[in-house]
């Protein structure tokens, strides 16, 4: 936990979320209701997936758009994190009481969790990864959640093999030409990501896709791996 030999995995997506940008954030996702409900769907399935959980990290909480399906399960035990302290004031404001009062908060990297290992049954990590475009980065982060995770991990990420990962990936080819820089957002292919989790120490007990073939919206539910005598 917060180990000072770790050199912290600093990411120039992540200085964005300001007051004003997390605002901003609760409410664009506020007005986007269909896609909102449709990812709920598949953050609903994942948890499924993951054995229904009976303590979650939330991680990065954001503005809590989960929260409300995370507390459904009265007895769960509830963690949320994130790097931003503006997130987490935000979050505090704009959801109901009696569900932020079921959260214990975390300021927070996800590359370095302020909790002992082994902390949770299951890290729910949405749309954190796909704003990891290097491959180290990505192993840096998945073997924290290892760390701190006592079985499973549900991720949401950008994969390949659908129509607007082929589009996206045309659109980046023409910014790059035209000398334009990234927006921070990356598609990873998705034999590579399940290597990395392999590599993690994970295995990949299953998927729910956003909308399959079509979005690039991937969510995995991994499972530690059992370790091996002489692993350590
Ligand atoms: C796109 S938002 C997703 C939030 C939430 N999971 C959701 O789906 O609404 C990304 C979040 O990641 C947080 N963040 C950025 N870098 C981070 C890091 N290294 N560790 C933890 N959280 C980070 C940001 O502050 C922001 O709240």
């Amino acid at each position: 936990m917060n180990d000072p030999q770790k050199a912290p995995v600093q990411l120039s997506f992540s200085d964005k979320y300001t007051d004003e940008h997390s605002r901003q954030y609760f409410e664009k996702h506020h007005r986007k209701k269909l896609s909102d409900r449709l990812e709920h769907r598949m953050a609903e399935r994942a948890l499924r997936l993951a054995g229904k959980p009976a303590s979650v990290l939330d991680l990065p909480c954001g503005t809590g758009r989960f929260w409300s399906l995370l507390a459904a399960d009265p007895k769960r035990e509830l963690l949320a994190a994130d790097l931003s302290a503006a997130m987490l004031d935000v979050t505090a404001q704009v959801r109901e009481p009696s569900v932020v009062s079921r959260f214990r908060l975390l300021q927070c990297s996800a590359f370095d969790i302020s909790l002992p290992d082994q902390s949770v049954d299951c890290i729910f990590s949405i749309r954190l990864m796909h704003h990891i475009g290097e491959a180290v980065n990505r192993l840096a982060m998945l073997k924290e959640f290892h760390r701190v995770s006592r079985d499973t991990v549900v991720l949401s990420l950008w994969v390949d093999g659908n129509y607007k990962a082929w589009r996206r990936r045309r659109l980046d080819a023409k910014r790059r030409q035209q000398g334009e820089r990234s927006d921070n957002r990356f598609i990873v292919s998705r034999t590579q990501f399940e290597s990395e989790c392999l590599a993690a120490g994970f295995e990949i007990l299953g998927h729910v896709d956003f909308l399959p073939r079509l979005f690039m919206w991937r969510t995995y539910v991994l499972r530690k791996k059992a370790a091996l005598p002489g692993d350590r």
